[in-house]
């Protein structure tokens, strides 16, 4: 008897960022997989597909926000109950990569909660993982199975190709960012420069910065991190280049957390532009701030996706600049 070598590739959303999944969708020119789902009166959450999903190739996509533990475990039992249907292969898209700051022990008796996170995905039955702009890299090594690591540098190297103007330098906002930097400095025939900044660990989003290294003096400062959680970081490092003689400020970051007082502290500081992606859904209040751009990485994700089922290089998408 023989079998048709046909692949079938099935996409489903969350309900995190239904918005970027739809976008995705069209660009694959393919409709997203039917999903009941409901909520039982204890808070536990309800799923089924609505057809079969026997010998497809599967792509859950969900970006961890807020409220980012039913988010989490909306994906994982999307993935349980794929698996138990017969799926044939099963990735798990993460726009946004939920507990991944946690990678190592700060302090003794701490989580490693980056590793949880892919021992989690691995044991409901996920086969691969992809997300954009992991915190840090190492974070792929934590599971037995491929991570696709995308990054929206090209992204963000489209938008600043036709808007730098003047002297350049690219900030990490902490030493751990500083690769990050240099690509994107490298790209754009830039400088690069880190703030050292200190967290209060008896308090959590508290950051101190304190100094800077590299040449931010009459230059036009960008700073470039993964996450705008608070925007604690960004504020801090944009208030010292500025001490320092910076001419201006903007920030890119991939993933607009923005929880808490991010987006009252962003109306006030002394930011030129701030531009995120759409890897988490951005609320209207957020999408009111006069210098807020919001890139979409749907591109990428769909390109990645496609060339995951297609068995085709996932780092040619990214010129190699995706570890
Ligand atoms: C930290 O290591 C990250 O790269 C970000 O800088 C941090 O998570 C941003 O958090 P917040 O906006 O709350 O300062």
């Amino acid at each position: 008897m023989e079998r048709p070598g046909i692949k079938h590739l099935m996409l489903f959303t969350g309900s995190a960022n239904p918005e970027l999944a739809a976008e995705v969708a069209k660009l694959l020119d393919i409709e997203l997989g039917g999903v009941e789902r409901g909520t039982f009166a204890d808070g536990e959450i309800y799923i089924r597909f609505t057809e079969s999903v026997r010998g497809a190739d599967c792509f859950v996509i969900q970006s961890h926000g807020t409220p980012i533990n039913e988010h989490i475990m909306e994906q994982l039992i999307m993935i349980d109950a794929l698996k138990r249907a017969s799926a044939k292969r099963i990735t798990a898209v993460v726009p946004y990569y939920g507990y991944a700051r946690a990678d190592k022990k700060g302090r003794p008796r701490e989580p490693i909660t980056a590793k949880m996170m892919g021992d989690l995905f691995m044991a409901v039955g996920a086969d691969r993982i992809a997300s954009v702009d992991l915190h840090t890299g190492q974070i792929q090594g934590f599971i037995d199975a491929p991570f696709d690591s995308l990054t929206a540098l090209p992204i963000f190297e489209e938008y600043l190709s036709t808007r730098l103007d003047g002297p350049i330098t690219f900030v990490s906002p902490d030493s751990g960012g500083v690769k990050r930097a240099t690509r994107f400095a490298g790209r754009l025939d830039a400088e690069v420069a880190f703030v050292y900044k200190r967290r209060r660990t008896d308090v959590r989003n508290q950051v101190v910065a304190s100094q800077v290294v590299g040449a931010v003096d009459g230059r036009h400062c960008i700073i470039v991190d993964d996450i705008i959680d608070t925007a604690g970081t960004s504020i801090a490092s944009a208030n010292l280049l500025l001490e320092r003689g910076a001419l201006s400020v903007r920030v890119l970051a991939t993933h607009g957390v923005l929880s808490g007082p991010a987006i009252e502290r962003l109306r006030e500081a002394p930011i030129e532009e701030i531009v995120i992606t759409n890897t988490l859904p951005i609320s209207s209040d957020a999408m009111a701030l006069p210098n807020l751009t919001v890139l979409s990485v749907a591109p990428l994700v769909a390109g990645t996706i496609e060339a995951i089922f297609n068995d085709k290089s996932v780092s040619e998408i990214f010129r190699g600049e995706n570890t």
